[in-house]
């Protein structure tokens, strides 16, 4: 008899359903695109209830698929969630119903909460001391406060304790599990929990001291679970009956997809943005370079693994910009041909800091540049630019979590729709000096979520277990070219990134 284990993998701009098998291979999946809302510069927002649907949709499609591959729904026996992680909401414990748009992660309205909250550096710090993260408006609790302050139906729900909040992981939980009507669990899991700024790395529990510095009542919040443990039973729909069993936010759970359960393990997911995790073990580190520090995952009751992470704001973006933008290209494949196509950037340098810099630059006055073009500049080399901007800022982050881990990274594990092309993933490991190893089957967020769930299920009981998961066809890129030419262009990329410095008012 098979054994299949299903993924709710709901991100930022789209959701899907993946049923995966006992090795990791990918049966099927549907797929639903999100729409974004905009309503004012710098606010972006979703509607819960369409995520949802969303959701919902995806599960019945690819039921019906599997079924008709003549599999059985029974076979089931499992399923993950997974999530864009940081985008905040609330919904009423009477209706069941959200009571304001979605806050997403990469929404700026909280910028004078922020500033707010920084403006006293001991608190700033006790903050990052205790949860591992700077105050922006990157995480949850700026977003929660938000909507306390400034949606009356939240305030009112919040006074007679019917608000619910939570961030996509809690609201899909909660309803996948009953919702109002049927008694849905309100939950959000440690990783989830350590992206919010109110969760204590080391107890793992909401900590008071920050509950109080953002005004939010312990009484709203989910409770804090593992990533792999029984939460509930799916309450309708084709999965009825089923556990769900496994959660984590997206870029932790590429990281169990990628199987980094070793300290000094990494992957780099490169989406729209770009993602390195490096598990740093059982000890929670604070970074002196700009690293955030989250809970890797944490499997029942066991140790909870810690990770340092570093984010890059544009990789995939850069790409469509040169597609749509400069019709440089057609379609984003053609990039890696053209970029591979000559032998350097000739000197070229692209800052892609169209929304400023994440780690571990953190300048919000950044702005985007190209410098060093001359005559003999051409369109294969802004190709080339743009492949090796994403890559020289990787390396900038992976020398800083070196730095902080004092543990030597042999390889970097990649995946994410840039990792497709064969020359950027050269590129990655020429400029980073290391081997980079892409599996075959990249969908390894939703594989995460899936293997969470199926280690709190008994299927896999031990991390040996998964050795054959997902270990076929995997391609490794050895770095070509010598350590001079590489510093030598690392140091240039440096002047590069100084340039890019003081365009936007913040
Ligand atoms: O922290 C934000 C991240 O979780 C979003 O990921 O893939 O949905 O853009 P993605």
């Amino acid at each position: 008899m098979s054994t299949y284990i299903g993924a709710v993998d709901s991100g930022t701009t789209s959701s899907r359903f993946l049923i995966f098998d006992e090795a990791g291979n990918l049966i099927t999946f549907h797929q639903v695109q999100h729409t974004m809302h905009y309503p004012q510069p710098g606010w972006v927002e979703m509607d819960p209830e369409d995520i949802l649907s969303a959701v919902t949709e995806c599960i019945d499609k690819a039921i019906k698929r599997f079924e008709m591959m003549g599999r059985l729904v029974s076979d089931i026996k499992a399923i993950g969630i997974t999530n864009q992680r940081e985008t905040a909401l609330v919904w009423d414990r009477k209706t069941g119903h959200s009571l304001h748009s979605a806050i997403v992660w990469s929404d700026t309205r909280t910028l004078d909460i922020v500033k707010e909250v920084n403006q006293d550096k001991d608190r700033a710090q006790l903050i990052r001391d205790v949860c591992g993260l700077p105050v922006t408006t990157y995480f949850s609790a700026v977003k929660f406060k938000w909507l306390l302050e400034n949606v009356p139906a939240v305030q009112t729900a919040s006074n007679s304790g019917d608000a619910m909040f939570g961030t996509i992981d809690s609201w899909l939980m909660y309803n996948l599990t009953g919702g109002a009507a049927n008694g849905g669990v309100h939950v959000t899991d440690v990783t989830n929990a350590s992206r919010t700024l109110l969760m204590n790395l080391k107890s793992l529990q909401w900590d008071p001291a920050l509950l109080s510095i953002f005004n939010i009542p312990l009484s709203v919040l989910p409770k804090i679970v593992s990533s792999a443990e029984v939460y509930g039973l799916v309450k309708s729909g084709p999965l009825v009956d089923i556990p769900v069993a496994g959660c984590l936010g997206d870029q932790q759970a590429a990281l169990v997809g990628q199987k980094c359960f070793e300290k000094g393990d990494a992957k780099n997911t490169f989406g729209t943005g770009a993602f390195m995790l490096f598990n740093t073990g059982d000890e929670p580190l604070v970074s002196q370079n700009g690293m955030v520090t989250t809970v890797g995952y944490q499997f029942g009751q066991n140790k909870p693994a810690y990770a340092l992470e570093g984010s890059i704001a544009s990789a995939g973006s850069a790409i469509k910009w040169t597609r749509d933008n400069l019709g440089l290209i057609s379609s984003s494949e053609e990039i890696g041909p053209l970029a591979a196509s000559v032998e350097d950037s000739g000197g070229v340098y692209f800052v892609t800091a169209f929304s400023g810099l994440f780690a571990p630059y953190w300048r919000d006055d950044a702005r985007a540049c190209i410098v060093g073009i001359t005559h003999f500049t051409t369109r294969n080399h802004i190709a080339r630019a743009t492949l090796e901007s994403m890559c020289y800022q990787s390396r900038a982050i992976l020398d800083c979590m070196k730095d902080d881990a004092s543990v030597p990274l042999k390889s970097l594990k990649v995946d994410g729709g840039v990792s497709n092309s064969d020359e950027a993933m050269q590129i990655l490991s020429d400029v980073l000096g290391i081997q980079v190893v892409r599996p075959q089957m990249r969908e390894t967020t939703a594989l995460g979520a899936a293997i969470a769930a199926g280690y709190a299920i008994g299927r896999w009981t031990e991390y040996a277990d998964l050795d054959n998961v997902n270990a076929q066809g995997v391609t490794s890129f050895e770095p070509k070219i010598d350590t001079l030419n590489r510093d030598n262009k690392y140091k240039d990329w440096a002047k590069a990134i100084e340039r890019s410095y003081g365009w936007a008012q913040v």
